[in-house]
């Protein structure tokens, strides 16, 4: 697999995948930390004097009305802000009018195009890896260069499909991302305890599945947690958890074939009878793992951390965590937004930009889109 510094790239018109998929609340971005990691990458194209063509999603785009929320328009102010440079944004990502905005640009300038998932509907196009989507954003440039790290579980036609059709290269994010996770990788030390929250259960499903065999400890908040409770019939309301009676089964089949590695909260947070937040003996019990672990992965959080009423629990584990922080590495956007906001940023081994590829690159040691870059 190819680095940027394998290739040639000077006065070269490349095209770059990267992670902008970033928290946006009430219109503001409330973590840009993905787009300060690509700025490196950036600069490195700039001083090699390429022209920019950015691709990136932002969120999932299953409407009309999806794709109006998730436009990277804001992310390309910001951009701006932090690269010291004009950032041309178009409200497109696919057609006439951005292969001629993209021909008349001239080396060292930067064009961001809208969302990649807004191909995705009415038809699934990049999230199926559609291959005429891949030629299309491929004709914008003579280079591909990866640098989505937080995207690399998907293969998708601009984080896939597209480096069939140039020569391409991971970035330097991407560079970085794996040679510190190979770390962890190559010769895990044990205990190994993993913690994970956050609401994204149907996803991590099957991460969860590969992550049971390898680690010693399984700690569990937020929505997972809450999935996890509905599955052993417990009374949880209405509070966030996956609906599918399959993956309650699948959650089921876990917890007795791995009996004693998964660890549930044992008190709450509750407002209006919804769970919000673990409580402080459950955060007592999981120091107990913590403090045995020679290594910690943590993805996701124990709560909805942002509402000052139902923060402790996520801000109480950081404090935990940060007892062992050479040991600790952590995952997930909101995870990094969390550890940010709490002024936890400095005090881990490694904060990971990714969350589901992070998690599933420890799992498996496989990410489906660089599988694409090798070929
Ligand atoms: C992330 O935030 O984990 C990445 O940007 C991937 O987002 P996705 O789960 O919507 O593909």
């Amino acid at each position: 697999m190819n680095k940027i510094n394998d290739l040639d790239l000077k006065d070269k018109k490349v095209v770059i995948r990267l992670d902008y998929n970033v928290p946006i609340h009430d219109g503001k971005i409330t973590d840009n930390s993905k787009i300060v990691k690509s700025i490196p990458t950036l600069k490195y194209l700039l001083n090699n004097n390429c022209r920019i063509t950015i691709l990136s999603h932002l969120g999932r785009v299953k409407s009309e009305e999806d794709k109006l929320k998730n436009s990277l328009n804001l992310i390309a102010k910001e951009l701006a802000n932090l690269i010291e440079k004009p950032v041309k944004f178009i409200d497109a990502c696919y057609g006439k009018k951005v292969s001629d905005l993209v021909n008349e640009s001239t080396n060292g300038e930067i064009i961001l195009l809208e969302n990649t998932r807004h191909m995705d509907y009415p038809e699934k196009l990049e999230s199926k890896n559609d291959l005429d989507l891949a030629k299309f954003w491929a004709s914008l440039g003579d280079i591909y260069i990866n640098d989505a790290f937080g995207s690399l579980h998907r293969a998708h036609s601009s984080t896939a499909g597209i480096a069939k059709y140039l020569p391409h290269a991971i970035g330097l994010l991407v560079e970085n991302e794996l040679s510190n996770l190979n770390i962890l990788i190559e010769n895990t030390p044990h205990p190994f305890t993993v913690f994970m929250g956050g609401a994204k259960v149907d996803d991590k499903i099957k991460i969860i599945s590969s992550l049971l065999p390898k680690c010693d400890a399984l700690l569990l908040g937020g929505g997972i947690a809450n999935s996890f409770l509905k599955a052993k019939k417990a009374n949880i309301g209405s509070s966030l958890a996956t609906d599918d009676p399959k993956i309650l089964e699948e959650l089921n089949q876990l917890m007795e074939k791995y009996k004693g590695k998964i660890i549930l909260p044992i008190d709450f947070v509750i407002d209006d009878g919804i769970i919000y937040d673990i409580g402080s003996k459950t955060i007592d019990l999981y120091k107990k793992y913590i403090k045995a672990s020679k290594l910690i992965f943590m993805n996701g959080t124990c709560g909805k951390f942002e509402d000052e009423r139902f923060k402790e629990g996520t801000e109480n584990l950081f404090a935990v965590l940060k007892e062992s922080k050479n040991d600790v590495i952590i995952g997930g956007g909101d995870t990094a937004a969390a550890a940010k906001q709490f002024g936890y940023e400095n005090d881990f081994f490694f904060i990971s930009s990714g969350g589901g590829a992070t998690l599933e690159y420890i799992a498996s040691k496989e990410l489906e889109a660089l599988k694409w870059m090798e070929k």
